[in-house]
Order: structure tokens, then sequence, then C-alpha cells
């Protein structure tokens, strides 16, 4: 048997304690997939403001502190102890300034201005945490640009220290669309060498880039599908980071994430009205009645109820939605919407609730619940998007028999098959080019098909049916990790 590892997990969310997008689901889930793999995995996580009221676990002050560089300045980070289900401990890096906000990343739609010292800090005291309890990982694992500035430290502040001597990295791409690139002034309140300010190291079109660095000085790299992989080696959607991602092409892998059914299974979950699974589909419909009620909506048995629970960005292909929204309603069809983000979108929808009240509802607020309800309750899935790295959603949706309508791009590409009457197969409706009509066809197929019983119950057992789970992923990144440490 391989030796079990020591990971640690560099995150800015994590589910059930800090979640704005799948980020916070994937950094909730993986590290309890390796502690069941039998590894020693440990988190990091700021201490945000909102920590102690999402989680129900307790929260135990370490007493500890450390003092972080930052610029001229030293800021002390409080260190607090929790667990990601009584199992996997999560360190909470603390400092009231920073982090005692509303907000994760910023208000109102509007990022904090000194995001890049909260994310210095963040970096650096995850590092300088591990020396303080002699905590030695093998691997440290990053995620998105937040994290991005671990394996540069590694790289360039670190590289002689013994106590990293046989620590290796591995940064994963969530969402090459967020890139953290600042003033070249974060050099200096990181502490970083000027001399690696170039295009082969931090800078990015003349300005700072976590990302990047995380991208550069990171031993192995990977995203979250096969497909988004291919995609961000392309222009199109490299977000000009296609360069140094073809530079670094060879370490760079697409691991699909998974879905954690202890939280997203219909059989058990504790949001929802009934229970249900695939031999048992009764729940469903109870589902779907209760929705339409919390919501305030009259749906004809017949037409399918379409659901979107998403960030209100335009990597949801929300413009696609938005320009053709009466169009959409026209279909006949019921309408729900959870989401928050651009107040330009939230705007909108509010007064399209108005408009089609009765058979469109939105909620324009965050609300773990009403996700759940919404993704068991409806029957389709509206997933448009620009692009998509994974996207869990669609794979919650599987799972609670509703079926997806999605662009094919990314990890929706992976996980969602065109269906097909005649043999049966096939587990949603693609469409690839970003335009109405497109949506609109697909759009047409699935509800037309919602009125056959037959058929529908059939596509909604093969979605049903995939597993998704953690387990493949996991194992994946662990054979991963040996290979940056070069172990069999
Ligand atoms: P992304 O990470 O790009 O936002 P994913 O599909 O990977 O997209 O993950 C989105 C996650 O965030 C899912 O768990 C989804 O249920 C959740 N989510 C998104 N918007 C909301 C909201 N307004 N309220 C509750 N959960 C939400
Ligand atoms: C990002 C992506 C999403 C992905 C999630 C978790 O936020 O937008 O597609 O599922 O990260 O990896």
């Amino acid at each position: 048997m391989a030796r079990p590892l020591k990971i640690l997990s560099v995150a800015a969310e994590a589910h059930p304690f800090a979640k704005t997008g799948g980020l916070g689901d994937v950094c909730g889930a993986l590290p309890l997939a390796h502690h069941r793999l039998g590894h020693d995995v440990r988190c990091v996580l700021p201490h945000y403001a909102s920590v102690s009221t999402h989680g129900k676990a307790t929260i135990q002050n370490t007493g500890r502190t450390l003092s972080i560089p930052v610029g001229i300045s030293n800021p002390q980070a409080a260190i607090h102890l929790t667990h990601l289900q009584n199992k996997v401990p999560l360190y909470l890096i603390g400092n009231d300034f920073y982090f005692g906000r509303k907000g994760l990343y910023g208000e109102g739609g509007t990022d904090y201005p000194d995001n890049a010292s909260r994310f210095v800090f963040f970096c650096r005291a995850a590092l300088e945490w591990c020396k303080a309890i002699g905590f030695q990982p093998d691997i440290i694992h990053c995620h998105d640009w937040q994290a991005g500035l671990v394996p540069a430290y590694l790289k360039l502040v670190y590289q002689h220290d013994p106590f990293f001597k046989n620590t290796r990295t591995l940064f994963t791409i969530h969402n090459l669309g967020y890139q953290g690139n600042f003033d070249v002034s974060t050099l200096a309140l990181a502490h970083l060498p000027a001399q690696a300010f170039h295009t082969q190291g931090l800078e990015f079109h003349g300005r700072f880039s976590f990302l990047k660095a995380g991208l550069v000085y990171s031993d192995l790299l990977t995203t979250v599908s096969k497909r988004y992989r291919q995609e961000i080696l392309l222009a199109e959607n490299g977000f000009h980071m296609e360069g140094v991602l073809q530079t670094r092409k060879d370490n760079l892998y697409g691991v699909l994430n998974g879905v954690d059914y202890e939280e997203w299974d219909p059989a058990s979950d504790p949001w929802i009205a009934a229970p249900f699974d695939r031999d048992h589909l009764n729940g469903k419909a109870v589902c779907r009645k209760t929705l339409l009620e919390e919501m305030n909506l009259t749906v004809p048995q017949k037409k399918p109820v379409v659901s979107m629970v998403t960030r209100l960005s335009w990597q949801k292909g929300i413009d696609l939605v938005r320009d053709g929204f009466a169009q959409i309603m026209k279909e006949n069809i019921g309408l729900v919407l959870l989401g928050v983000g651009d107040p330009a979108y939230e705007a909108f929808f509010a007064k399209q609730e108005k408009r089609y009240a009765g058979r469109f509802a939105c909620k324009l607020a965050f609300d773990e619940g009403l996700a759940h309800r919404i993704i068991a309750g409806s029957d389709i899935l509206l997933m448009p998007s620009v692009y998509e790295p994974c996207g869990l959603t669609q794979m919650y949706a599987l799972r609670y028999g509703t079926v997806p309508v999605a662009r094919s791009v990314g990890g929706l590409a992976d996980t969602v098959k065109n269906f097909n009457p005649d043999t049966g197969r096939g587990t949603g409706f693609n469409f690839r080019r970003f335009e109405l009509k497109y949506l609109l066809q697909s759009l047409r197929t699935a509800s037309g098909l919602f009125a056959n019983r037959t058929p529908w119950r059939r596509l909604i057992r093969n979605g049903m049916s995939q597993n998704l789970s953690w387990e493949r992923a996991a194992t994946e990144y662990i054979r991963l990790y040996r290979k940056a440490l070069r172990e069999p």
C-alpha cells in the first residue's frame, strides 16, 4: 500500500462555511473524499464574518496568532479551528480588518479595493501556519487566484527553507475568468522579489497576477473538466492566459468535479418537501407542487417548470436569457430563477417578475435551501453558459430528475449528453451556438418531450442513474499528487 499523504487545501471558499459558487462545494467536499481514502488532509480558509453563521460546527480559538508581512506592516493572523463534518480540520485565518466584512470578495457587485492585501495575507499565513504547527504537507492543493501566491512563495521565498523541502504544489483552475490582477505595487505588498516580475513570472500585461503566479510556479496544474482543459489552451477561452498554459500543457490535466451525494441526494435531502429516487418518483411531483406554492406560480401539469440557480454573471449566459425573455415566456412554461450578482441583471429580473406574475418568479439572494428545493421541484434546468469550466448545478439536476438544457461547452459538454428518443439514450438537451434560436429550439424539444410521460421518465432515469461521485475525482487527484512527488 502506498503511504498516506499529508495534504493542505488552500481556497477562499469551503461549504458550509463560505460559498459563493461551485468553488465552495468542491473545497468542502474534496478534502472529505481524501480523508475517506485515508489521507491526512487539512484546510485553510479566511475567517469571514459569515463563517460562524453558516456552518453548524463548533469553532474553537487556538489562542495562537501569527505576524504576517504585508507591505510595510505586520498584521496579525488569529487562528481558529473548526472541522468539515467533524472530520477534516479547517483552520480559519482571522483578521477582522481584512475578513470581518459582509462579503467574501466585495459588496453590491463591487470588489473590495484591498483584495490584493487580503489574499497576500491569506496565502502567506497559510504557509506560516503549517510551520507554526509543524504540519509538513506533501502536497498543497491551491484553488483559484486567491491561493495563487502559495506556489510562488514556495519557489521564490521559501525555496531554501528545509521545512518545505519536500512539499509540492498542485494548482486547480476553477475559472480562468477571475485572475486577481492588480497594480505592480502588489509585488512589494507581497514581499516577492522584483526579479520575478517578468513575462515568464508574475507579470501579466504590466500588472501583477495572482492567477499567473499559480499557473507558473505550481508543480502541476489541473482544471475541472477535460473539455475545459482543451478550451483554455486556445485564445477563444484562454482569457489571454493561453500562452502561459501552452508552455505548461504537459503538466495540465482535466479532472471532472464530483457531486457530494451526502449533500445532494433527493432520497435524503433535508431541504426538500418529499424524498424520491429513480424508482420512486412520486416525491418529485410533491416537490414541484410545493415549489410552485412557495414561489407563487401556477403552471399547467403538462408544462414544465424551468429553473436557473446561478450567479448572475455574464459567464452564465444571462444575456441570452435577458434578450430572449419574452420569447422564452411565449413557450408557456413556468420559470424560476435563484441568483445574485450583477445589479443590472438583478434589476431586469425583478421587473420581469411583475410583468409575468404567476409564471415567472425570482429570488435575488443566496439561499442554499431554496437552491435544493428548486433543483428538486423543477423539471428542466437551463444553463446557457458562455463558458463553463465544470458546472455543478447540472450534475445536481441530473440526480434530482431535472433535465439540463445546456450549452455544450466545458464541463456541460462532458456531463450532459443529448437525448435520442429512438435509442432512449442521453441525459439532457444540448445546443452549441450561443444564439437565442438554438436555446429556444432545445427548450422546445425538452418541453415537447415533457408532455410525453414514457420517454420523459426514461430520460430522467438516465440522468438519475449517473454516478458522478467524488471518489473517482479524489483518486485521480491522489494519482497526480504522487506524480508531483515522483512517487509510484
Ligand atoms: P459556479 O461555480 O460558476 O457559480 P457551479 O454550477 O459550479 O457554478 O456551482 C454553483 C453552486 O452555487 C451550486 O452549488 C449552486 O447551487 C450554488 N448557487 C449559485 N447561486 C446560488 C444562490 N443564489 N443561492 C444558493 N445557491 C446558489
Ligand atoms: C467555477 C466554475 C464552475 C465550476 C466551479 C467548481 O466557479 O465557474 O464551472 O463548476 O468553479 O469547480
